[in-house]
This record gives structure tokens, C-alpha cells and sequence, in this order.
């Protein structure tokens, strides 16, 4: 409807006029190259000499052009902006970015999709990473979110697990229902994430139109050492709208990079996304009561029980001026945690500390950190040394610490205040006698949802749950009924119309499509959904 959301491809800015060359082509240490489009050959018909030394570095050199994607969150797009405190808060925590209403830092922002590889279709059913890093004077600061409030699981050695059973599967090479739906049974506390996921939110219309969590319980601390959790949220500006399963099917087929294209499209028009930033609060002695248990990424805190305090916003305004420079080698790392933040006892958030800079050693190497995009704005000044593609190796500073030699020396000031803990070290599995309840926030989700989107859910979770084993069927329909009596009924009805009406074959789906394309009409239907 509107042209701004016109799926059809746009063209890079820099690709409309023609252009002569800028400059002469050199080899990567500065040497004029010659000739560019013929090798050199023992005669007009004979084979290709050795010595053609440009040539060998051309295709030596794109041999290498790719680093392995992501393991996860591997299709995303990204761009640069500015966050803004719009609240001090030095009572919560010590980070000079907070000390100050009106205090600004530049940051980094990429939303991805997760199971799916580097050209996947953005328009799928999945979350929505929601990665930000803040370049802040006491070093970067990076809250590395989804778009959703919980997540699917509540230990990181369930993990590498859940997210096979989301990949591809080992003798098809295909995405299977089946796996999906068999892990979500045996692990009940995805429930939540599930329903977020089959609900409207589940496709966003544009990465701009969605809402970003922390996910996880974070910490932050004060001057004076006193610590409280902290739950941070990001509330889109441009309003939560999201597209229906038939929408988001064709805009697939159509423009798999459509969500990329947005983002970079709408910045380059001055259209800046911007999002509000706020934090529930917790203190320690409310997390060691509460009912709910405060570390289980599986579940929110209510906002009536602590409500939500704005501390900021921030907007994108620059898109990335190299995608791979910038956004491919970014590296986002929950550890990431300047003086004045800290983690939670959360499982999955302590996996996720190892994890993430585990990954990008491996994907990116040893010194990632030393690219532009990941360096921090305050000087960095340590004893790591050496290693591949080194650029800052610190002259011929002291490599060892302690030193005599005035080496960097670490500031006890800086140290973060200690955690209480009490009780038996083992492998516990679950938290608490409450958070056995898998139903409850599901249930209530599901009756905040208007009756429409109620029977969009129960049409999402039908098609899907269709071609799975009926013995997975029946047990996760008697999960649904927990949640809500007329969610489960719902996606039995559902599951039930789409085995009454299967897919179309193929030449059922030529013929349509010669039938729009004679009617001269290859229309898009549905309407946007779930403002
Ligand atoms: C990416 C591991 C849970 C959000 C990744 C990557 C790994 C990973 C290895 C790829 C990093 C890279 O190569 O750059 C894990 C593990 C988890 C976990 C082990 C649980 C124990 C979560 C949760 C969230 C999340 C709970 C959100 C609340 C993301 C995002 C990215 C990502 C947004 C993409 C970051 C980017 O844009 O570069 N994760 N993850 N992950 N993960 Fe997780």
C-alpha cells in the first residue's frame, strides 16, 4: 500500500551514473597492473605461464574471499548509530555513560534470523536477533538480544541441541517439523518462545517495526558497590507491525533480501529508525523471593511487578559503508560488559559468555578485536601478543606482568561487588518447584493476543505441526491445552483442515500461476497484521 514497503529490489545508489576509473589498478602492494583481462600465454594459443604473478594473487585471493558464516544468525543486515541517555541513573550503575541525561555514544546495530544460512529469505518464521554494541568511554558494551522477551531454553548445554533439531537434517539436507516439534515436546519450557514465535511477532514487516530484549537477567552496580538485575527492553519507534505466513511467502519468493533492503534503503532516505530503551529493576533481596525465579530466560517479569524505567534511545543513521568489513566481521559478545554492568547467575547467559568470543576466534581469528569495527573508543592496553593478521602489537612493551618496566597494571577500584551464594553444587534441573509451571505465561500471553491473531496461531501452529508423526501431534496439542483449552482445540481444528486440504501439486500450482499471470495480476493478498 504504501510505496516505502514496495518489495521490488532497489539498485545501489552508487550504481545509477557511469563513471570513469578513479584510479589505476594496483596489486595488493601497490604495483600498477597492466593488463587486467588477458593472462599471459606461451603464444596467442599456448598455455598459461607462471609467472603471470597477478593472476595467481587474483584467484589465490578469492579462493579465501569467504570466512565461515555465523554458525547461528548467520543471514542479518546492520548499520551505525547514536544512543542517547534520556535518564541518568548513578544510583543503578557506576558506567559513565549514565551518569549523565543527554550523554550520547556511538553504536552498532544487526538484526538477523537464526536458523537459516547466508542467502536464506529474510521474510521467515523464526526470531529476530536484535545485536547492539555501544562504543562507550569505558569500552564497548554489547547487549546482544532477540526480539523476543524469553527464549526456548533455560540451560546453554541444551544449546548446540535445540539448535540442530533447528538446522538441517543429516540425510536430507532439509529443515524437518518433525525435529522442531520432537525437541519442543521433550523441552516444555519452550512453550513460551514458541508461542511468541507462531504468533503475529513471529514475521516482522521490516526490521525497523520490531521491538528488541535483552532476553536474559542482566546486573548493574553502583559507586557504592551495590548491585541490582536488571531486564532491559527496546521499544520500536516506528510502531510493531508484522506480516501474515501468505504475505511473508511471497515477498520470499520475490525479494529474499527484503528486510536487508529495507534497513539500508530507509536510512540512505533520512528515515532513522529510532527505539526507546528502558529497564525493569530488580533488587537482590526482591530476586532471592520473587515467586518467579528471576535467572530463568524462559520467563518475563510481570511490568506490573516491576514496571518498566526509560533510560534512553537511540537511532541508526549511518548504514555500513562495506557490509563485510562492518557487518560481517562484527563480533558481538555478551561478555562485552564495561564497569557498571554485569551478568546474572542465569545458565544460558554464563554459556553465552564463553560462547561468543569462543566463535569469533574461530570465525573471525585471534585478533578480531583489532578491526575497526570491533575496537573499542578507549585505548586498549594489555599483554595479548602476536597471532594472525596482528596490526597493534604494542612496540617493544613489556610483554609479562608483574613488571618493573611500567606495563599496564590492573586498578582494584574498577571491581565489580561480590555475588552471595548459597547452597549444593550439582546438576540441578530445574530451578524451583514454581518454574515447573510452563503454562501460566504462555496462557497469558496467548489471552493478551486479539481473537484475530488467536486464529492466525492456530492456523501457523496447524500448517506446521500437519506433517509431523501423529504421536508428536497429540502430545503437543496436550501441551497447548494446558496453556489455553481453546488454543489446543484451535490447532486441532487447524491441524485437521490442513490434512483435509494438502498442498497443492505442482501442476495444481503452474496452473494457478498461468491463471494470475493471464488475468494480467499477480496480486498480493492479506493485509499487514498485529499493529
Ligand atoms: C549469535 C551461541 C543464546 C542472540 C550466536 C553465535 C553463537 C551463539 C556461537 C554466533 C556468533 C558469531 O559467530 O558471531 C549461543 C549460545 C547460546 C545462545 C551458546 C545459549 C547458551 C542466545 C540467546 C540470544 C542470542 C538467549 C538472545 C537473547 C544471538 C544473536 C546473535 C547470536 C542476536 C547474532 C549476533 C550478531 O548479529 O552477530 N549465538 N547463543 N543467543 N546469538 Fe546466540
Amino acid at each position: 500500500k504504501d510505496q516505502k514497503f514496495s518489495i521490488a529490489a532497489s539498485e545501489p545508489s552508487n550504481l545509477k551514473e557511469p563513471r570513469p576509473p578513479q584510479s589505476t589498478l594496483t596489486n595488493d602492494f601497490g604495483t600498477p597492473v597492466a593488463d587486467n583481462q588477458n593472462s599471459i600465454t606461451a603464444g596467442p594459443r599456448g598455455p598459461v605461464m607462471l609467472q603471470d604473478h597477478h593472476l595467481l594473487e587474483k584467484l589465490a585471493h578469492f579462493n579465501r574471499e569467504r570466512v565461515p558464516e555465523r554458525v547461528v544468525h548467520a543471514k542479518g543486515a546492520g548499520a551505525f548509530g547514536t544512543f542517547t541517555v534520556t535518564r541518568a541513573i548513578p544510583e543503578l550503575t557506576a558506567a559513565k555513560l549514565f551518569q549523565q541525561k543527554g550523554n550520547q555514544c556511538r553504536m552498532l546495530a544487526r538484526f538477523s534470523t537464526v536458523a537459516g544460512e547466508q542467502g536464506f529469505a529474510d521474510t521467515v518464521r523464526d526470531p529476530r536477533g536484535f545485536a547492539l554494541k555501544f562504543y562507550t568511554e569505558d569500552g564497548n558494551w554489547d547487549l546482544v538480544g532477540n526480539n523476543t522477551p524469553v527464549f526456548f531454553i533455560r540451560d546453554g548445554s541444551k544449546f548446540p541441541d535445540f539448535i540442530h533439531s533447528q538446522k538441517r537434517h543429516g540425510a536430507t539436507g532439509r529443515r524437518s517439523n518433525t525435529m522442531q516439534f520432537d525437541f519442543w515436546i521433550h523441552k516444555k519450557e519452550a512453550l513460551h518462545q514458541v508461542l511468541y514465535i507462531f504468533g503475529d511477532r513471529g514475521i516482522p514487516l521490516t526490521f525497523r517495526h520490531m521491538n528488541g530484549y535483552g532476553s536474559h537477567t542482566y546486573s548493574l552496580w553502583n559507586e557504592k558497590g551495590e548491585r541490582v538485575f536488571v531486564k532491559w527492553h527496546m521499544h520500536t519507534q516506528q510502531g510493531v507491525k508484522n506480516l501474515t505466513e501468505q504475505e511473508a511467502t511471497e515477498i520470499a519468493g520475490k525479494n529474499p533480501d527484503f528486510h536487508r533492503m529495507d534497513l539500508h534503503d530507509a536510512i540512505e532516505r533520512g528515515e532513522y529508525p529510532r527505539w526507546k530503551v528502558s529497564i525493569q529493576v530488580m533488587t537482590e533481596e526482591q530476586a532471592d523471593t520473587y515467586h518467579i525465579h528471576p535467572f530463568d530466560v524462559t520467563k518475563i517479569w510481570p511490568h506490573k511487578d516491576f514496571p518498566l524505567m526509560e533510560v534512553g534511545e537511540f537511532e541508526l543513521n549511518e548504514n555500513p559503508t562495506n557490509f563485510f568489513a562492518e557487518i560481517e566481521q562484527a563480533a558481538f559478545e555478551p561478555s562485552n560488559m564495561p564497569r557498571g554492568f554485569g551478568p546474572s547467575p542465569d545458565k544460558m547467559l554464563q554459556a553465552r559468555i564463553m560462547s561468543y568470543a569462543d566463535a569469533h576466534r574461530y570465525r573471525i581469528g585471534a585478533n578480531y578485536g583489532q578491526l575497526p569495527v570491533n575496537m573499542p573508543v578507549t585505548p586498549v592496553s594489555n599483554y595479548h601478543r602476536d597471532g594472525f593478521l596482528r596490526h597493534n602489537n604494542f612496540g617493544g612493551a613489556p610483554v609479562y606482568e608483574p613488571n618493573s618496566f611500567g606495563g599496564p597494571a590492573a586498578d582494584d577500584r574498577l571491581k565489580e561487588p561480590p555475588l552471595r551464594l548459597k547452597g549444593d553444587m550439582d546438576r540441578f534441573n530445574s530451578y524451583a518447584e514454581t518454574d515447573e509451571d510452563y503454562y501460566a505465561q504462555p496462557g497469558a500471553l496467548y489471552r493478551l493476543m486479539q481473537p484475530d491473531e488467536q486464529q492466525r496461531v492456530h492456523g501457523n501452529y496447524g500448517r506446521a505441526l500437519a506433517v509431523v508423526p501423529r504421536f508428536i501431534q497429540d502430545e503437543y496439542c496436550a501441551m497447548l491445552d494446558k496453556v489455553d483449552p481453546r488454543l489446543g482445540a484451535g490447532v486441532r481444528e487447524e491441524i485437521a483442515r490442513a490434512d483435509a486440504q494438502p498442498e497443492p501439486g505442482i501442476e495444481q500450482v503452474l496452473h494457478e500461476l498461468h491463471t494470475y499471470a493471464a488475468q494480467g495480476d499477480m496480486k498480493v493478498s492479506g493485509e499487514l497484521v498485529g499493529d
